[in-house]
């Protein structure tokens, strides 16, 4: 991905230009399971009754509507830097209760210690700077807020090889025939290889103040969910 412009920009203009099949194409390559780690990431989020939760990089809302649904009386808002991607999110059914906003990760528009939680799934890994997306994350969370992060990464142990390969192989061709844009599954299968173990993660965390930092594996290891608590 390289014409000169930033990660940002390059990223931006990815998402601008997938969301009719993004929804779609996440059903088919986690088999059905990413509506399921969604909800798990809502459930881990612990919004206390009138609370707040921020879902950055909400993309078409997954998070966020499970969210709102999981706390109905709590203050929802999801954000991402792509408003093709938002378009999509304020469509969908539920989403009267969720606030929608044109955000960037990297400077977030909220005020110290506002939100009870923040998620994300799959942000990480498309910036450029991880550790000062997360420190935003800290200085928007309410003391003892919990951050649930859902990401990508690559697989390990015996499985990594032919997971590796099949990640490798599938991926770009499921982008190609379902979503006709081998280009941008292409990107989501270099990434994910390329990206982060969730120790290492959890490590930045640990650096930023997070505390109660933990993990698990899914899919074969190649995805993540990371928690963890401002004191
Ligand atoms: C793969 S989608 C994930 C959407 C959703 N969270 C999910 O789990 O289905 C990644 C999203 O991150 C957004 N994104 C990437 N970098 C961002 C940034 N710096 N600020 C805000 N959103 C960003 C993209 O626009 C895109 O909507």
């Amino acid at each position: 991905m390289t014409d000169g412009s930033s990660k940002g920009e390059e990223i931006q203009r990815l998402f601008d230009t997938v969301p009719e099949y993004y929804d779609r194409m996440n059903r088919i390559m986690t088999l059905g399971r990413h509506a399921a780690w969604c909800r798990d990431v809502a459930r881990r989020a612990q919004v206390p009754a009138g609370g707040s939760l921020l879902d950055i990089a909400t993309g078409t809302g997954v998070i966020a509507l499970e969210a709102a649904r999981r706390y109905p009386g709590a203050t929802i808002h999801g954000v991402d830097f792509s408003e093709g991607m938002l378009a999509g999110a304020r469509t969908k059914p539920g989403a009267e209760a969720v606030t929608w906003q044109f955000a960037d990760a990297n400077d977030l528009p909220f005020a110290d210690g506002t939100f009870d939680a923040v998620t994300h799934g799959y942000l990480l890994r498309n910036v450029e700077d991880a550790e000062r997306v997360l420190a935003e994350q800290f200085r928007v969370l309410a003391p003892g807020g919990r951050l649930v992060i859902l990401e990508t990464c690559p697989p390990r142990g015996l499985l990594r090889r032919p997971v590796a390969l099949g990640v490798k192989v599938v991926v770009p061709l499921l982008g190609q025939v379902v979503a006709h844009d081998r280009r941008s599954y292409t990107y989501l299968e270099e990434s994910t290889l390329g990206f982060m173990s969730p120790e290492q993660v959890a490590e930045i965390l640990g650096r930023l103040g997070f505390v109660d930092v933990a993990w698990d594996r899914r899919f074969l290891g190649t995805h993540m969910i990371v928690t963890a608590t401002k004191p």
